[in-house]
């Protein structure tokens, strides 16, 4: 028997308590290694039924769409024999930070998760996704290399880089890249996991997600929701920035107050005109908005925003969320991988558009062309990315409607155009390819 392992069949860890933090519980000790790893957490379970736990959990997956790990787990499961599991590490969301900091500080607990997912559903090949050239890589390669001499996981966790690419970790493309070719969406059906690497069912699980599962193998369900809501347990990771004082990359328990991660963050420091939740394909609300309402989906998504990736941004009452909304629609149709009509058509178009509208003057065509070009676009490229982009600029043009008026009248009520959200400049600092 592995010391590293705990055998027992039935019984689970002694859970540490509901206190946060539960994924970065070990980063005070820093990144250390195996020993540092299983002294915070607890060795590594086996023999539990993963996908029954998991299930019992309610997790929901953290990469950004939030559908049910149990669910996918049992899918893949289902479909036979020499399946693969891609940890997907990619994050391509400039505003994002959560992955790069589980990866870099806890990976372990991240490789945990996806040795029981490999064995919950028999996996014959495992992948790690994760950006070329990230900070996080060199630890990781570590961990790896000491995990296959303590004769910790039965398969080799085989690391694939991710180009620098806002699409890179789309699953389709992810598929592709892990199956030696270019990181470029593709048209689906066939999903995933139905035919993925190299035509193999794939499950594909953010790097979030397999944490939180190597945390429920070891603590089971009912320890894992004390946190959370009834119907969005857990907790999530949410890289805070925009008019904060500190921003960090902040695990809070879902349907936490926006106030109080505000405040995790080191507190607002302006006045907020609006929030943005989710990412670059989720949405804007209206500060006033935003600061009464938990950060949960069941809350968020009456409004058409989600909590994506974690996402939020805190935007200043003195900036211009029209410049800002510009600035992003020209990076994602920059970053789109011009392969379908929408998105070699029409996201050059809304981008050209926003530019026009985010410069106060005189003008009452603009936001009509936005607008039907948005609805030409919409559900008609081969991947979401489409969809995503136009959701963001729709939230746009809802919540800065008045400033839209002000700027069709020759005027602005922003006092700074100082860029709040991170838009990585064209080619740098990674060459823009898809591989
Ligand atoms: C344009 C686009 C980019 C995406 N980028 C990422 C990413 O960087 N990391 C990630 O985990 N999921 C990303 N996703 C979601 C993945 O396609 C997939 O749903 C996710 O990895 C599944 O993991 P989960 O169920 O654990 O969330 C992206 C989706 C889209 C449409
Ligand atoms: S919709 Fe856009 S990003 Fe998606 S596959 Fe087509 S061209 Fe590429």
């Amino acid at each position: 028997m592995n010391a590293l392992y705990d055998t027992t069949v039935n019984g689970t860890l002694t859970p540490p308590g509901a206190e946060l933090p539960r994924l970065l519980r070990a980063p005070a000790a820093g990144p250390g290694g195996l020993d540092v790893h299983v002294d915070a957490y607890g060795p590594l379970p086996s023999g539990r039924d993963v996908i029954a736990l998991v299930d019992a959990a309610g997790l929901t997956g953290r990469g950004g769409a939030g559908f049910p790990t149990a669910r996918k787990l049992a899918t893949v499961a289902a479909a036979g024999r020499r399946t693969v599991v891609v940890g997907n590490g990619g994050e391509g969301e400039p505003a994002a930070g959560k992955d790069l900091l589980l990866l870099h500080t806890v990976p372990h607990l991240v490789l945990d998760g996806l040795s029981l997912a490999a064995e919950a559903v028999r996996a014959s090949d495992t992948y790690l996704y994760v950006e070329r050239g990230s900070p996080a890589l060199p630890g990781l390669e570590a961990a790896v290399r000491e995990r296959r001499r303590a004769g910790m996981d039965r398969r080799r966790v085989e690391i694939v880089h991710a180009p620098p690419r806002f699409l890179a970790g789309e699953e389709s493309a992810l598929v592709n890249r892990v199956s030696g070719g270019a990181a470029l969406p593709r048209a689906t059906p066939p999903r995933v996991f139905e035919r993925g690497v190299r035509g193999r069912p794939t499950l594909v699980q953010n790097v979030e997600t397999l944490a939180q599962i190597a945390l429920i193998a070891r603590y089971g369900p009912a320890w894992f929701r004390a946190l959370g809501t009834a119907t969005e347990p857990g907790t999530m990771l949410f890289s805070v920035s925009g008019a904060v004082a500190a921003p960090r990359v902040i695990e809070a328990e879902i349907g936490v107050s926006l106030p109080a991660l505000l405040g995790a963050a080191g507190g607002q420091i302006a006045r907020l005109q609006a929030v943005l939740y989710g990412g670059y394909h989720g949405g804007w609300l209206p500060a006033a908005d935003a600061l009464a309402i938990p950060l949960a989906n069941t809350a968020l998504r009456p409004r058409g925003v989600s909590l994506g990736a974690g996402v939020v941004v805190a935007l200043p009452a003195d900036a211009c969320g029209l410049a800002e909304t510009a600035r992003v629609a020209r990076y994602l149709a920059d970053e789109s991988a011009k392969q379908c009509g929408p998105c070699l058509n029409g996201l050059p178009r809304i981008a050209d558009a926003l530019a026009v509208l985010a410069r106060p003057h005189p003008d009452r065509r603009t936001r009509a062309w936005i607008e039907r070009w948005s609805s030409l676009v919409a559900g008609r490229g081969a991947c979401h990315h489409p969809d995503g982009t136009v959701r963001f600029v729709r939230s746009a043009l809802r919540v800065f409607a008045h400033e839209a008026d002000l700027h069709e009248g020759g005027r602005c009520s922003a006092t700074t155009r100082r860029a709040v959200l991170p838009v990585p400049a064209p080619g740098v600092p990674a060459p823009r390819d898809w591989r």
